[in-house]
């Protein structure tokens, strides 16, 4: 099994969305996957996946022994499970050796655990990542969310991950005129590859109404190695670019 930590440093970038929706990829890919919320604070990835009223056991009784792992996982999607994080569970009590025992009794089952990260860079992310083998690091192209992520992959490196970035929110016309970093530049500046790129969905307020195909790109990616991110900057470039560009701009 492959365990990789979703993180990002800076909050509200699409950690929890990318998590679900990777998820999701790889399920359709046959991979079986588990999602771990490890926001013990703010957690939502039940709520995200609208698995909220499932619920039954969460991570706190799994760690305290009223329960096996597998009686807390909640089934989204076919291959796909989720093992929720505990509202108003006390998340210092929580270890990177619990979520690493977690991770080992997942293994028998799971080809992918997918573990979603608090924000920053403080306890939560810290047993988070140490209990990971390898990691992502959701950005979107804004300088406060760049200025984070580089901090986060420098952080990395003392943990010997080499993360790769998912650029999230990325709105093609607004790269096109210059006004946010190209891809290659934000990998320059990060020192990272990029696996994806997804654009900034108008109106996304539920995760069914998320793009699918920049997932199954980075699902692709990650898991057969094959094939090249999204490019939302395509259908802007050219002259049908241009007045598509204008018409995004009058909205
Ligand atoms: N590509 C996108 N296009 C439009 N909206 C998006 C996109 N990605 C995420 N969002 C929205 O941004 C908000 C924050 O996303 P999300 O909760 O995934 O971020 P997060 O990094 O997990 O936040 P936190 O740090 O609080 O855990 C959500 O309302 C989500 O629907
Ligand atoms: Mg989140």
């Amino acid at each position: 099994m492959k365990s990789i930590v979703i993180t990002s440093g800076k909050g509200g970038v699409g950690k929890t969305t990318v998590t679900a929706c990777l998820g999701r990829a790889l399920a359709g890919l046959g991979c079986r996957v588990a999602l771990i919320d490890a926001d013990f604070g703010l957690n939502n990835l039940d709520v995200v996946l609208g698995l909220e009223s499932k619920v039954v056991y969460d991570t706190a009784d799994v760690i305290e022994n009223r329960c096996r792992v597998r009686q807390a996982l909640v089934e989204d999607v076919r291959n796909l499970y989720l093992l929720p994080s505990a509202h108003g569970y006390l998340g210092e009590k929580v270890t990177s050796q619990n979520i690493k025992l977690i991770l080992n009794s997942l293994a028998v089952t799971f080809d992918y655990a997918l573990v979603d990260c608090p924000a920053g860079i403080e306890a939560g992310f810290k047993r988070a990542v140490a209990a990971c083998e390898s990691a992502i690091v959701v950005t979107t192209p804004h300088m406060s969310a760049l200025r984070d992520a580089n901090k986060v992959v420098s952080l990395l490196a003392s943990y010997r991950f080499s993360p790769t970035l998912v650029i999230n929110r990325v709105r093609g016309d607004l790269e096109v005129e210059g006004k946010i970093p190209t891809a290659d530049e934000i990998s320059r500046i990060l020192k990272a590859p990029i696996d994806g790129i997804i654009p900034e969905t108008d109106g996304a307020f539920d995760l069914g109404e998320m793009p699918k195909k920049p997932f199954e790109l980075l699902a692709r990616r990650l898991h057969l190695g094959v094939g090249e991110p999204l490019d939302p900057a395509a259908e802007y470039r050219g002259i049908r670019g241009y007045f598509k560009r204008r018409a995004r701009r009058v909205k």
